[in-house]
């Protein structure tokens, strides 16, 4: 992985083809596509912060910083996905060859396959056996550029087996450079043992002592339900999702995915963080998420995996919502790890500009996670995120795609990924 500390406490970017300042989010759709581009230039780093970004030519001299050239190619904040479902275990390649023959994720999972054997899988891992299976992944996610990364829990559907996948996040994030942000998705699916009994099973993963425990701990600073036909109902969700606030977790929402039956209005409701998914969202759902200024998290990789619908990203722009996108990771409806693909699709698939989808995995994404205060923006006194790609424009980047581009990562000013030069 070549991880490198720099001894001095500056590093300076130098040789940087375009430099992409993305402002800091939450940025609403009409102005997504809004990112000033600085041709030839420079950045500063101090104490891990942006400390000045401008034309090459006029870069201060820092005498003992720390040099990286850029060798021509873009530069843009560290990408951050902002929906997971790291960490799992097990494999459903079977569910995916029975899609391609023409069964429905619904039915799969309604015939006790989906989340449900994912269940299987996880509650017989231990906690080092998740840890070991998922930190690969974070390894590849880092050389794709992404230096934040949202991950849930949900496949224990127990409270033993929640606080154990939660207990490997808290691990993976100590052992390796990328930020994890843990969010507590108790109600994902209905475990075999609770059958026919929904309503047993919330008062099981929102009891007083299990959400205590979780904020006392820190292991999560969010809470997410998957509500939508063959999940949880609106009124279920309601129910997790205020328990939960009271607990301190921050309301998220698996919303408008399958069906529409009313959850992003709840998202808007509840001034939920963010709504994720949105194929199905309607008028209402929509002008709920802009009043409620909660982010739409839309995750394209998802539909090209169940060939399900797209969200119509455009639409929610157009009505002023700021947009996100994530890769939704996860072992049943969206096995892509990598978020520059997602980012491609998003292009392609969803229309959406070049600019605009920088925007959705960097100020827009950290806002999806209420981190955009200090991260996801070329912005002085912002945390030095950066990813450094090896072609010189977003363009360029975007019209190759399925290739990797990203020469290194920078975490806080430290350089923490640096792509080896044969490879270049
Ligand atoms: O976001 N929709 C609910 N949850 C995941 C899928 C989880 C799974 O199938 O294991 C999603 O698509
Ligand atoms: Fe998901």
């Amino acid at each position: 992985m070549g991880t490198t500390r720099p001894e001095s406490a500056s590093l300076l970017v130098t040789q940087i083809g375009t430099l992409a300042v993305v402002p800091p989010g939450p940025i609403p759709g009409p102005r997504m596509r809004q990112v000033a581009m600085i041709p030839n230039a420079a950045l500063l780093v101090r104490d891990g912060r942006i400390a000045w970004f401008g034309p090459a030519r006029q870069a201060p001299l820092d005498e003992g910083s720390v040099m990286l050239s850029a060798h021509g190619g873009c530069v843009i904040p560290g990408l951050i996905d902002p929906h997971t479902h790291i960490p799992f275990v097990g494999d459903r390649s079977g569910e995916f060859v029975l899609r391609l023959a023409g069964e429905s994720y619904l039915s799969i999972m309604e015939s006790g396959g989906g989340i449900r054997g994912t269940c299987r899988a996880v509650r017989s891992a231990t906690l080092d056996e998740l840890v070991a299976a998922n930190l690969p992944r974070l390894h590849r996610m880092l050389e794709y550029g992404v230096v934040r990364v949202e991950c849930k829990s949900g496949y224990g559907l127990s409270p033993e087996h929640e606080l154990k996948q939660l207990e490997a996040i808290r691990e993976l994030d100590r052992q390796q450079p990328i930020d994890l942000e843990a969010t507590y998705l108790g109600a994902h699916a209905l475990p075999d043992e609770f059958d026919g009994r929904p309503d047993e099973f919330i008062e099981t993963v929102t009891s007083p002592e299990l959400l205590a425990e979780i904020t006392r701990r820190g292991l999560a600073r969010f809470c997410d339900v998957f509500c939508d036909r063959g999940a949880f109902t609106v009124e279920q969700a309601r129910r997790v999702l205020q328990r939960a606030a009271a607990a301190g977790l921050r309301p998220k929402l698996h919303a408008d995915e399958l069906a529409q039956i009313g959850a992003s209005g709840l998202a808007g409701e509840v001034q939920a963080v963010s709504a994720d998914h949105l194929e199905c969202i309607d008028d209402a759902g929509i002008a709920a998420l802009r009043a409620a200024g909660c982010v739409a998290v839309v995750l394209p990789g998802t539909s090209f995996f169940l060939g399900i619908p797209h969200c119509d990203a455009r639409r929610l722009m157009a009505a002023g919502v700021p947009v996100a996108l994530a890769t939704d990771y996860n072992p049943g409806s969206c096995m892509i790890e990598s978020l520059p693909w997602i980012m491609n699709i998003a292009c392609c698939q969803l229309r959406m500009l070049p600019a605009e989808v920088l925007v959705a995995c960097t100020a827009n994404a950290a806002a999806a996670l209420d981190v955009h205060r200090h991260t996801g923006a070329i912005e002085i006194g912002y945390e030095a995120d950066l990813t450094v790609l090896d072609v010189p424009s977003l363009e360029a980047w975007f019209y190759t795609p399925g290739r990797p581009r990203v020469r290194a990562v920078i975490k806080a000013g430290h350089i923490v990924y640096r792509r080896p030069e044969h490879a270049w």
